[in-house]
Formats: C-alpha cells, sequence, structure tokens
C-alpha cells in the first residue's frame, strides 16, 4: 500500500537525507517512501543486493525528482561495510541528516533449540548492527545536526516465549537509545526509538497462522493490525521539527496492546 497522509507539509524534508538499514523491507519501507514523499532522498541499505537495488528503483518514482540510492551487500554486522556505505551516500546525494536502523533477523525457537551462535546472530545484526550504523554515520550526523530512529519492538516489555535472541536485542537498543540520546544531546543529535506491535503485513507477522492473527486482534484495545503507514506516521513525526524537543523516547505504536499484558 502506498503511503498518502495529508496531514504533512509536501515539502517536510525538502534537502535533507535519510540513511536506512533494511530499507527494501516492509515497515522501513513505508518509512522511508513517507520521507521521499514529503521531500527526502534516501540511500536504502541491505545484504540482498537485487531485492536493495530493486526497491531503491521502485522508490525512486515516488516522487518527481527524487533521488534514491540502493546499496547492496551490506552487512550491518560489518562495520566497514556500513563506513562504505556512508561514504557512498555521501557521494552521491550530499550528506546524511536522518538515520532509520531498521536492519534485523529473527525466528521463532525455543531455548532449547536456540544455538549460541543462533542467539548471536540476531543480537549481532539487531543491536551491534545498530551501534555499528550509528559509528559509520556519526561524523555526518554531528556536522548535520541529525536525527536517529531505531527500529525496536514490544516483546521485550513481557515476557514472550521462542523470541530470548531478538527480546534481548531489542531491550539492547532501547538501552542504546538512552545513552546516545544523553551523549549526543549536547551537540544537537536526537535519538528515539518507534516500538511497532502487530503490524500486518510483514515478514515476521506473516510467518503466524490465521487463529493466532485473529486471537491477537482481539486482544488490541483500538481494535485493528497495524498499518506499516502508522509506523511511517510517527517517523515523520519524530524527524519532524515537530519532534526538535523529543530525544531518548520510545514511541510504542500498537493500538494499546502492549497495555494488556500479553502483545504476542
Ligand atoms: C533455530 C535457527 C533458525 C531457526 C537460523 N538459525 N534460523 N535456529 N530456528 N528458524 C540458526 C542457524 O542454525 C545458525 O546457528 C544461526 O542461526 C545463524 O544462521 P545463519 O542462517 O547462518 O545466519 P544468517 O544467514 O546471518 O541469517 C540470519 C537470520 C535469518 C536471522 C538467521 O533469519 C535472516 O537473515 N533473517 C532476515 C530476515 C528476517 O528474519 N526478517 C524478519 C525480521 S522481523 P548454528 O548454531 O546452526 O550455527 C523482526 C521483528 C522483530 O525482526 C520483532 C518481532 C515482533
Amino acid at each position: 500500500m502506498p503511503y498518502t497522509n495529508n496531514s504533512w507539509k509536501s515539502d517536510l524534508f525538502s534537502g535533507k537525507v535519510v540513511l536506512v538499514t533494511g530499507g527494501a523491507g516492509t515497515i522501513c519501507r513505508q518509512q522511508t517512501e513517507a520521507l521521499i514523499q514529503l521531500g527526502a532522498n534516501a540511500a536504502i541499505i541491505g545484504r540482498n543486493v537485487s531485492k536493495t537495488e530493486n526497491a531503491a528503483k521502485e522508490m525512486s518514482s515516488i516522487r518527481p525528482g527524487a533521488k534514491v540510492i540502493g546499496l547492496g551487500g551490506v552487512d550491518v554486522r560489518n562495520v566497514n561495510d556500513l563506513v562504505k556505505a556512508v561514504e557512498r551516500t555521501v557521494q552521491e546525494l550530499g550528506k546524511v541528516d536522518l538515520v532509520i536502523c531498521g536492519a534485523a533477523g529473527n525466528f521463532l525457537a525455543d531455548v532449547n533449540h536456540l544455538s549460541s551462535n543462533a542467539f548471536k546472530t540476531v543480537v549481532d545484526i539487531d543491536l551491534l548492527g545498530s551501534y555499528n550504523t550509528i559509528k559509520a554515520c556519526y561524523e555526518q550526523l554531528v556536522k548535520n545536526k541529525g536525527s536517529v530512529i531505531f527500529v525496536s519492538a514490544t516483546l521485550h516489555y513481557y515476557g514472550l516465549p521462542f523470541q530470548a535472541h531478538v527480546s534481548a536485542a531489542k531491550a539492547g537498543i532501547d538501552a542504546l537509545n538512552q545513552v546516545l540520546a544523553v551523549e549526543l544531546g549536547p551537540v544537537g543529535v536526537r535519538f528515539n526509538v518507534i516500538a511497532p506491535g502487530a503490524i500486518g503485513g510483514t515478514e515476521g507477522f506473516d510467518r503466524l497462522n490465521r487463529e493466532s492473527i485473529d486471537a491477537i486482534k482481539a486482544r488490541i484495545p483500538l481494535q485493528r493490525l497495524g498499518t506499516t503507514s502508522d509506523i511511517a506516521d510517527a517517523t515523520v513525526f519524530l524527524f519532524s521539527p515537530a519532534g526538535d524537543y523529543i530525544t531518548g523516547t520510545i514511541t510504542v505504536v500498537d493500538g494499546g496492546l502492549w497495555h494488556t499484558g500479553n502483545g504476542g
């Protein structure tokens, strides 16, 4: 579904450049498309070369004159990959103002079947990958008084079985967000987390069966699944000048689900 929301000024992000890890994925793609539609240029970073490049090509048609580059073959676990990707972005788009750390990996596994390496793999992609992204973008963020959004989750607010690896990683991301907000606030860089709840049409959600989806939906106080546009709207707000005094926060976009004590 294309992003549409007429509440925002169409040139809100004119002249801004956003760098997005996992930008070809469902949620991050919609976040990026919203920013492009509202004037930004974008660099999409991913491991899969054709998926990343094709997504960038498609996204450049969202707005006449939009520049969107796809940088595939980049593994966020490797900080040098990211340093090169930032260099390419600066060469081709001039700078980096906004960063979305969205690259993530996940699967369901109970602790007995979750090897040490499997746990490490997800922590490395989600948490270390987010840290590496900030390391690689550091100079650009400070120079341009940039703003960062980490894509986290709500499942670590309660104990969700089969999700030890991703829960540990996302809790770490929330902690990283707080530290960076305090450390880099004085030089004008903002950090915030968006924690999506049950978002329809995502890879993780599509792995659930119909019964589980209906059961989750019935528990959501706002009585519907979230959409990728819900996440995009929170992104636009936090990156916009309306969010200028907001840093170190977690914006939960879940229709109130986690307050029911069980989001899974
Ligand atoms: C148990 C598994 C497993 C599974 C992999 N492993 N899949 N263990 N159950 N289903 C184990 C492997 O056996 C191996 O351990 C270790 O994990 C590393 O696996 P690799 O395949 O070598 O790693 P890699 O190729 O880097 O793949 C990473 C991945 C993969 C996370 C395992 O699923 C991936 O790349 N996913 C990206 C796409 C994705 O998942 N998107 C959904 C994101 S949704 P051993 O011991 O054998 O060496 C999301 C939302 C989070 O993140 C919030 C949820 C609500």
